[in-house]
């Protein structure tokens, strides 16, 4: 149980009217559905049957069943009280091989979306969150700059379905993820270790993005267009030369490289100089196109990292420092509200855009049903803690407008597999029954949501 006497006391109401608060997921995490409806495979397809590759051997074939499950998925956001609720288009449902338009694709978005609006929830859809159809992986995926075509193609078509009814759109979930992990660590798919066709990959992301944003605002009647970005607080491991100028290329390139582009000041210096060689092409006109207005920026935010020197380690010369003695989540993640709240002041000073909506952030733990509860309290601590950081920051002056909590559903944590659960909804993946977890409770009992909210505290 958590200890209430520890928790900071704290109300929707000290939130400004009109403030988002939502739950987030995507596709390829919690549909399922992988043949359904004209669905072809995504690189996450391809990459999970690769032996080795994702920690239980598991894929998203089957996830959630989302796909079928999403009357009542959307009942359990609503039933948290909930305004907005964000989710991913997957591409694979709507273009295969560049053919025409996959039409029970569209039309599974656009039954999700009234299912959102009947149920007063804002639709808040991701365009990319990493389920790349194969086929353009096959034609050298993110690494070939025929895909920021592809990707505008694909932006259209599904803007012109759905914009109608949705006026805010993501373009892309974590472009460092989609870079890095899938093409740099190789931790993600599709696999590929090689820094130069990460960074060639980085800036096709961005690139697409820009592209993106005026094909949206065309299509969308008052639109309001950004992109999700994950950020780190970076701190050096101690206070000697040479950690602290990892600590900065290593920021270079986990913030800096997406931050410092979307708002016009080109690609940072001091990380084009550390990578050399595999510095990406830039054509005439690019850094233009992806630096196009934006509305808001999205933070997902998880923890802050702390950076040592290491001559001769990855292009920067650098390493992460496991610190001991900190709270961390059974992920290994640091806790550390604190960095959240650093990062929005950041963004607001450094980048100022118009608005910043926190569009992830939670936490993953070895849940146990306990006669068909899950009593999660250290993730309701970690929910209570950075709202409570948020809170000051908006008091502070930083304009934040809206939080997702990440997320609605336990769900495929990508090379993790079914063994991290972040939802504040536990799902049994053999039964697929949905509980909602002390967390959710908690997040209820805040947001005044939803029937039979307890009169005593909850969790
Ligand atoms: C983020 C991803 C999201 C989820 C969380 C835990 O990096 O955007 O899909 O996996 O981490």
């Amino acid at each position: 149980m958590t200890n209430n006497a520890l928790m900071p006391a704290l109300a929707r109401a000290d939130f400004p009217p009109g403030f988002i608060w939502g739950t987030s997921t995507s596709s390829y995490q919690i549909e399922g559905a992988r043949h359904e409806d004209g669905r072809v495979d995504s690189i996450w397809d391809t990459f999970s049957a690769r032996p080795g590759r994702v920690r239980d051997g598991s894929s998203g074939t089957v996830a959630c069943d989302h796909y079928h499950r999403w009357p009542g998925d959307l009942d359990i956001a609503r039933g948290l009280g909930t305004n907005a609720y964000r989710f991913s288009i997957a591409w694979p449902r709507i273009f295969g091989d560049g053919a025409a338009p996959n039409t029970k694709g569209l039309d599974f978005y656009d039954r999700l979306v009234d299912g959102m609006l009947e149920r007063g929830l804002q639709p808040w859809p991701t365009l990319y969150h990493w389920d790349l159809p194969q086929a353009l992986q096959d034609r050298g995926g993110w690494m070939a700059r025929d895909i920021v075509h592809r990707f505008a193609q694909y932006v259209d078509v599904v803007t012109r379905r759905l914009g109608d009814r949705v006026p805010q759109w993501i373009t892309h979930n974590e472009p460092w993820c989609t870079a890095m992990h899938g093409h740099m660590d190789g931790m993600h798919a599709p696999g590929i270790r090689d820094v130069a066709s990460a960074l060639q990959a980085s800036h096709h992301v961005l690139l697409s993005h820009g592209l993106a944003v005026p094909v949206i605002r065309a299509n969308v009647p008052g639109a309001r267009v950004g992109a999700a970005l994950s950020l780190h607080p970076i701190r050096p491991a101690s206070e000697s030369p040479e950690d602290r100028a990892a600590a900065h290329r290593h920021d270079g390139l986990r913030n800096r490289w997406f931050l410092d582009p979307l708002f016009g000041k080109g690609y940072p210096a001091d990380v084009l100089d550390a990578v050399r060689d595999a510095a990406p092409r830039i054509e005439a006109g690019d850094l233009e196109a992806i630096a196009a207005p934006t509305d808001f920026t999205g933070l997902n935010y998880y923890f802050p990292e702390v950076i040592a020197a290491a001559p001769g380690e990855g292009p920067l010369h650098a390493r992460v420092v496991h610190r001991e003695g900190v709270e961390r989540t059974a992920f290994g993640w640091e806790v550390a509200p604190g960095g959240m709240a650093q990062l929005l002041h950041r963004i607001h000073a450094e980048y100022g855009p118009k608005a910043i909506y926190v569009t992830e952030n939670g936490s993953c733990y070895d849940d146990a049903v306990i006669d068909g509860q899950v009593h999660d309290a250290q993730r309701t601590s970690y929910l209570v803690r950075h709202l409570a950081a948020l809170k000051h920051t908006l008091d502070e002056g930083v304009p934040v407008a809206g939080y997702f909590a990440w997320s609605l559903l336990d769900n495929f944590e990508w090379a993790e597999g079914y063994t991290r659960r972040f939802g504040l909804t536990h799902v049994d993946f053999a039964t697929q029954q949905r509980i909602l977890k002390d967390s959710g409770k908690w997040y209820r009992q805040f947001l005044g949501g939803g029937e039979a909210v307890s009169k005593s505290p909850q969790a």
